[in-house]
């Protein structure tokens, strides 16, 4: 197996996730510098995480050390820069959702990968989360048939504020942050969306844009979901991160419940199971399904270089998560249901 060199940029709150995940993953891929344009904060992960070099301006990083692959780890606005230099420079790149603040920066940073040849994935980590691998697994084997229905539901009134204060500003909100995995797990069971309709609420007082938002699709197969994503539901015990899922099929049905439940219905079968996370020695509540979810995407990205093969979450297959996004908030603009863009 190759010992891959990766970088990271973006030394902020979700980093240290990455880094204690690419810890995990030392006898795979070794991060041999890290860059931030905050000094401190990169000098800081790197004394943390035993990095041997650090830097303040990302295109120094890349000529010095020439990795094999960067992952970025900053927020949507800076991406389009970042991986445009990775394409300039040829390296591999791995960055975090969401792909970019809008459409067009979306395409252009995709495209110049494309151009340069080399993988981007983007580090779309709920479908990687233990219960929803599990209940994929299940649904793709074919035992509860074609999908007619579904409901895919994140909600929870958590403090995200307080580690992100950066998202009480943004103007396009929950359907950025959190509805680009909503809607990313409801391709994955349903397939891809012939129409979206949305409907947006601002709930909370005092932050700029949608806290939440309901999403109605139809999918090429004739099914229908519903999407739910809310960062202002009251509810005890609240579920943060948790995405709860109710799969239809037309032979049997599946559903994720609280605490990594599942209850499969099937002709061959009716039975439950926990598909938990296993504990890390860093990870902790309530933030642990993700943390190993941010192994597990890592993971599935060094498999990908590996095997030379796309990654699940490439960039062209977040184009189709994206322009989710892009319909579910030109139909909040129109009243009305609209087609999404397709690739
Ligand atoms: N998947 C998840 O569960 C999850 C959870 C939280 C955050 N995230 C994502 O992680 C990303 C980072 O979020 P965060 O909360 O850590 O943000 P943050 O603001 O805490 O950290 C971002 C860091 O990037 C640095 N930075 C910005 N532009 C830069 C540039 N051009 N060069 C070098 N450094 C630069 C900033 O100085 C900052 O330290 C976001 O895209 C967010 O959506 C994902």
């Amino acid at each position: 197996m190759t010992l891959r060199r990766g970088a990271l940029v973006g030394c902020g709150f979700f980093a240290r996730n990455h880094l204690n995940a690419w810890a995990e993953l030392a006898d795979r891929a070794k991060i041999v510098a890290v860059c931030d344009v905050d000094g401190e904060k990169a000098a800081s992960a790197a004394a943390d995480f035993g990095i041997p070099a650090f830097y303040t301006d990302f295109e120094t990083m890349l000529s010095t050390e020439k990795p094999d692959f960067v992952d970025i780890v900053t927020t949507a606005p800076s991406h389009r820069a970042l991986v445009e230099a990775c394409a300039r420079h040829g390296v591999a790149a791995v960055v975090q959702k969401p792909l970019a603040p809008d459409w067009e920066d979306c395409r252009a940073l995709v495209s110049a990968m494309d151009k340069a040849g080399r993988p981007l994935m983007v580090h779309e980590n709920f479908r990687f989360q233990a219960p929803l691998l599990r209940a994929a697994e299940i649904a793709r084997s074919g035992v509860l048939g074609e999908p007619t229905w579904g409901r895919f539901a994140f909600r929870t009134g958590y403090d995200i504020y307080k580690g992100q204060p950066y998202l009480a500003e943004v103007e396009r909100f929950v359907l950025l942050d959190i509805g680009v995995h909503v809607l990313d797990v409801a391709r994955v069971f349903m397939g891809e969306a012939t129409s979206v309709y949305c409907l947006d609420q601002a709930i909370k007082q005092g932050i700029k844009g949608e806290d939440q938002a309901t999403v109605m699709m139809r999918h090429a197969n004739g099914a229908v979901s519903v999407s739910e994503c809310s960062y202002a539901s009251r509810q005890s015990p609240d579920l943060f991160p948790q995405t709860l899922i109710h799969f239809e099929g037309t032979k049997g049905s599946i559903r994720v419940e609280a605490d990594c439940r599942l209850v499969v219905t099937s002709p061959e079968g009716n039975f439950t199971e926990i598909a938990a996370p296993k504990p890390l020695s860093w990870g902790g509540e309530p933030w642990l399904l993700i943390q190993d979810s941010v192994v597990s995407t890592q993971r599935h990205w060094l498999d990908s270089l590996d095997a030379g093969s796309e990654p699940a979450t490439s960039g062209h297959d977040n184009l189709n998560t994206f322009a989710l996004v892009e319909a579910a908030y030109k139909s909040i603009e129109t009243g009305g249901p609209v087609t999404p863009e397709a690739f």
